[in-house]
């Protein structure tokens, strides 16, 4: 363990100058983001998701998968508001709204982190949150919240269905989720689409008070993160304790935008509850 954090800390540090130097965006899009909450009321109203379909939670479920978020009472959930309030205040900072969620190998806890965190943030209510599975080579979103994908952003790539009927709402106040029930086998060369940016851009210009998070592949199997990352706002890197060798490690910092780089998570550290060490 102690091996992975001098790895992350040593790779952030050489990058961690620049990463404190996050800019506004040059499009402006950054310094209109706090007057932008004001109107978050409004927005709200237009969030009752009259048309988004409601699915029921099992909370065994949930935590057999080791989402705790709704639940307060659960230790657990402490961590998750922990990295909220960090992410969303660096957010805040920089006029950003859309977040990838990366790693450099599978099986780090990715999709874990994503629904917990997309939970933690919708449990504010000047905040809505969606929660976008783009892992498309193993999405495992929909299957680790319980949930019947009768349609999902499948539908949508194959164009059967339009993104407003196959969104669904978690039976979690204003958290919605994009879910993709198969997996996909170009999945690549759909990331780097017109369609796929397309969409991004409608996700993340429709309601200027939510947060969208994008659960990604891992960075070093594939392309496909590294096809998406420009068209995401910012990233977190999650690494897994005893999983990454420190070079995994710094090739994937190489591979980030120092400047776009929320922060770095040590998951499946061994010391618990304090299952995740953040920096
Ligand atoms: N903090 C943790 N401690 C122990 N196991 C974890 C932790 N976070 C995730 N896991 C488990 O690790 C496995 C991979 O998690 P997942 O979120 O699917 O990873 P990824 O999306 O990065 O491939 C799952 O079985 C998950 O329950
Ligand atoms: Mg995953």
């Amino acid at each position: 363990m102690e091996r992975i954090k001098q790895a992350i800390l040593r790779a952030k540090n050489h990058q961690s100058s620049e990463a404190n130097l996050a800019q506004l965006r040059p499009d402006g899009q950054g310094k209109s983001f706090k007057s932008n909450i004001s109107k978050s009321q409004d927005e709200l109203v237009d969030f009752r998701y009259e048309n988004t379909r409601v699915v029921k939670l099992e909370k065994e479920h949930l935590e057999k998968n080791r989402i705790v978020a709704f639940d307060k009472s659960n230790p657990m959930s402490m961590n998750f508001d922990l990295l909220r309030t960090h992410v969303l205040q660096k957010m805040e900072e920089n006029g950003w709204r859309t977040l990838a969620i990366t790693s450099p190998t599978p099986e780090a806890g990715k999709t874990v982190i994503a629904i917990n965190l997309a939970m933690s943030i919708a449990q504010q209510t000047n905040r809505t949150a969606m929660l976008v599975d783009f892992d498309l080579r193993r999405p495992k979103v929909g299957a680790y919240l319980g949930m019947h994908m009768e349609k999902s952003l499948n539908d949508v790539l194959n164009g059967t269905d339009q993104l407003p009927d196959v969104l669904v709402n978690p039976d979690v106040p204003r958290l919605v989720v994009l879910p993709t029930r198969n997996a996909v086998k170009n999945s690549s060369e759909i990331l780097s689409s017109k369609k796929i940016g397309d969409l991004i851009t409608d996700l993340r210009e429709r309601y200027k008070s939510r947060i969208v998070i994008f659960d990604l592949p891992p960075l070093l199997v594939t392309d496909d993160a590294i096809a998406l990352l420009p068209k995401i706002d910012c990233v977190l890197l999650v690494v897994a304790n005893g999983m990454s060798t420190k070079r995994e490690i710094e090739d994937s910092l190489r591979l980030l935008p120092a400047e776009n780089l929320i922060g770095t998570i040590l998951n499946k550290a061994d010391v618990e509850p304090k299952a995740y060490y953040y920096d």
